[in-house]
């Protein structure tokens, strides 16, 4: 039963790597909607391939939310001692202090022994605001050391989920069930084509910018997450999915 277990598991991560043209997938036993142990499998998952790809000082840049704070929990040193540079990919996107970019991200640090830099940004900027910050000398330093990351680790959202966690305005409620918005990641959300649909305005790692880093590692699990995660990997944003069989299946069912 286990090998049987396990040969579902490599059969569906070759499917979805060959379907979405990625590197690697890495799919977890279970479903993250129906125990929470899942989503720290995930964390566990994502941590050996972070591991692995890790070499002497890289910039990893990281989201928030509840995926990526599952892995932080994970998190550990490597023998190697290589030093890492945490960033936040982003500033404020409107979540919880546990489940902010710049918390993880200085978890992050401390658990594998490496350094950090953070991004302090109030969740709605005015462009004006905006302006005014991008010629901080230092956040341009975070943004240059952001832009330069070897790996993004970053979480995906069902799109109204995390509207309505992030308190977002009625008028962007309504242009996101105007764009049929299924998906979210980095305060960008996405309809089923993987188009933009709409973006929340601030500093840090824009979607155009992930081009030039080497990895970027989607990790979101459970199977209502499934639209979303497509949505995401659609545009070919992505290199590496860490995700869950509950989220897996849905995902094969649709190619
Ligand atoms: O951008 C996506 C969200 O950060 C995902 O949040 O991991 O709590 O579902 P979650």
């Amino acid at each position: 039963q286990p090998m049987r277990e396990l040969f579902g598991l490599k059969t569906m991560e070759e499917q979805l790597k060959e379907q979405f043209n990625l590197k690697e997938v890495v799919v977890v036993s279970g479903d993250t909607d129906e125990f929470s142990w899942v989503k720290k499998e995930i964390g566990r998952a994502t941590v050996s391939c972070i591991n692995d790809l890790l070499q002497a000082n890289n910039i990893v840049a990281v989201t928030g939310g509840s995926t990526l704070a599952a892995v932080a929990e994970m998190m550990n040193a490597d023998s190697k001692e290589l030093m890492p540079l945490f960033v936040p990919a982003r500033g404020g996107l409107g979540e919880d202090v546990g489940n902010q970019a710049n918390t993880i991200c200085a978890k992050m640090a401390e658990r594998a022994k490496g350094n950090y830099r953070l991004l302090h940004m109030p969740d709605q900027l005015s462009k004006e605001a905006y302006s005014t910050m991008m010629e901080e000398p230092y956040v341009k330093e975070v943004l240059n050391l952001i832009r330069s990351s070897s790996i993004v680790v970053h979480g995906i959202g069902e799109a109204f989920t995390m509207a309505k966690r992030r308190k977002t305005s009625e008028s962007n409620l309504e242009k996101l069930k105007e764009g049929n918005a299924v998906g979210e990641a980095f305060g960008y959300y996405f309809d089923e084509e993987g188009e933009v649909v709409h973006r929340v305005r601030t500093i840090g790692l824009q979607l155009e910018e992930l081009n030039g880093i080497p990895y970027i590692l989607s990790v979101a699990g459970g199977s209502s997450k499934a639209k979303a995660i497509r949505s995401f990997l659609k545009e070919g944003h992505s290199t590496i999915l860490i995700t869950d069989e509950g989220a897996a299946k849905e995902l094969i069912k649709g190619i």
